[in-house]
């Protein structure tokens, strides 16, 4: 029998009440771990580093910015922390979930170090070599501004926003992901450009900010639409687009880039998907994001290859391969917004699958006791499976949607 996403869902609407009362209950115990787990990790960072003090950030006599570091993963041959440079995409996830945890537990410490961390970040708001300052900056400062309820970021992030912007091409009416801005052989875009419109659109709205980002976050969300998936809904990861006179705007080559092949979907690029176009329809009201929104999910909820406890493997065409604990959690946080922007009895079945992903992300399959995971949260987080880099290791940004996805859940009740 060959289920269809919709008898998925109803399936899931059935059981929603028993996991989301226990995920509701857990959420305390959750936490107080992932504050125990994040305390752990700010120590083994601190004395190697020193965040929030520039001279004292830069050990070694190294360069002042350009060597300043930030914890990433764990090396679990050495045991040692993984600290990147501050100029890595993933370097506003640590810092931002120091302010989830803030957030979840009210405790001056993780204000105090998600201050110090963010702070370190503030030269990438200059960068616009790549697409990634949107999740750099913004979950970092733009948690800070959210929950300090201050202005003294926002200059800092519009011109952050700024940056990106020059990325932004009008002929394609695309943001280029990858490469140099002047590159005139490739033009690169993936779906994780879906989440970097999110500083776009509030930039757009914020004091000395332009709506002129928000036309070009509605452009690239368009066109990305058009061109970045299948009928079914299912996602390419790397598009290059043609640029010559004649031709621009026309996709000449798809890549597999972090997935499986050109035929398959990569999972964190679905959910990232998921979350981008979710967010799309939050900041602009504009029904076809929501609608598509919800196509992507259905795709990845009632794929065949969809595990039972909701964690996908790392390419929903790589079944019985590695899960992807990052993948899980960004979706998560995804279903957990677009059901409340859904609503009803489709809302309902959303938020119930990601009650069941949490719940599973939760357990000692996925959540990690004392050091055995270098004290990140999540195991099994897969980053870049074809190149065999970061394959079953936690992954910060893992971490950060995971906290993000329990709050999002505590806020939007039941
Ligand atoms: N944005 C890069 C990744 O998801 O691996």
């Amino acid at each position: 029998m060959k289920y269809t996403a919709l008898m998925m869902l109803a399936l899931f609407a059935a059981t929603a009440t028993a996991a989301e009362d226990v995920l509701i209950a857990r959420m305390p115990e959750i936490f107080a771990k992932a504050a125990e787990h994040y305390r752990a990790l700010d120590a083994a960072a601190t004395p190697l580093k020193g965040a929030g003090d520039a001279k004292e950030a830069v050990p070694h006599g190294a360069k002042p910015h350009g060597d300043r570091r930030v914890p990433h993963g764990w090396n679990a041959k050495t045991g040692k922390l993984d600290m990147r440079s501050i100029y890595w995409w993933t370097s506003g996830h640590f810092p931002g979930s120091l302010w989830y945890l803030y957030e979840a537990t009210g405790d001056e410490f993780f204000k105090d170090r998600a201050t110090a961390w963010t702070e370190t970040l503030a030269p990438n708001s200059k960068v616009t070599d790549n697409h990634d300052v949107g999740f750099i900056m913004y979950c970092s400062y733009g948690n800070a501004r959210r929950l300090l309820k201050t202005d003294k970021y926002d200059a800092l992030l519009v011109e952050t926003a700024d940056s990106l912007s020059k990325r932004f091409n009008p002929e394609l009416g695309l943001i280029r992901s990858w490469g140099a801005l002047n590159e005139k052989r490739e033009f690169l875009v993936i779906p994780d450009n879906m989440m970097n419109l999110e500083l776009l659109e509030w930039a757009a709205k914020a004091k000395g900010g332009d709506r002129r980002f928000d036309e070009i976050a509605r452009s690239h969300a368009d066109t990305t639409m058009k061109h970045h998936f299948r009928p079914d809904g299912g996602v390419f990861h790397v598009l290059n687009y043609d640029q010559r006179p004649g031709f621009v705007g026309v996709v000449q080559e798809i890549r597999r880039g972090q997935g499986r092949s050109c035929e398959t979907a990569w999972s964190r690029g679905q959910s990232w998907a998921i979350y981008g176009y979710s967010m799309m329809f939050r900041e602009t009201g504009e029904r076809r994001y929501l609608d598509f929104a919800a196509k992507l999910a259905d795709y990845a909820i009632g794929h065949p290859n969809m595990p039972a406890d909701g964690i996908p493997y790392w390419d929903f065409g790589a079944p019985g391969e590695e899960r992807d604990s990052s993948a899980g959690a960004v979706m998560a946080s995804a279903l957990v917004e677009l059901a409340r922007l859904v609503g009803g009895k489709k809302g309902a079945a959303y938020r119930a699958f990601a009650a069941k992903q949490l719940l599973a992300l939760s357990s000692p399959a996925y959540f990690s006791e004392g050091d055995e995971n270098g004290h990140w949260l999540l195991k099994h987080g897969v980053g870049h499976k074809p190149a065999n880099s970061e394959v079953d290791v936690p992954l910060d940004y893992g971490d950060y949607y995971f906290l993000e996805a329990l709050l999002r859940y505590r806020e939007s009740g039941r």
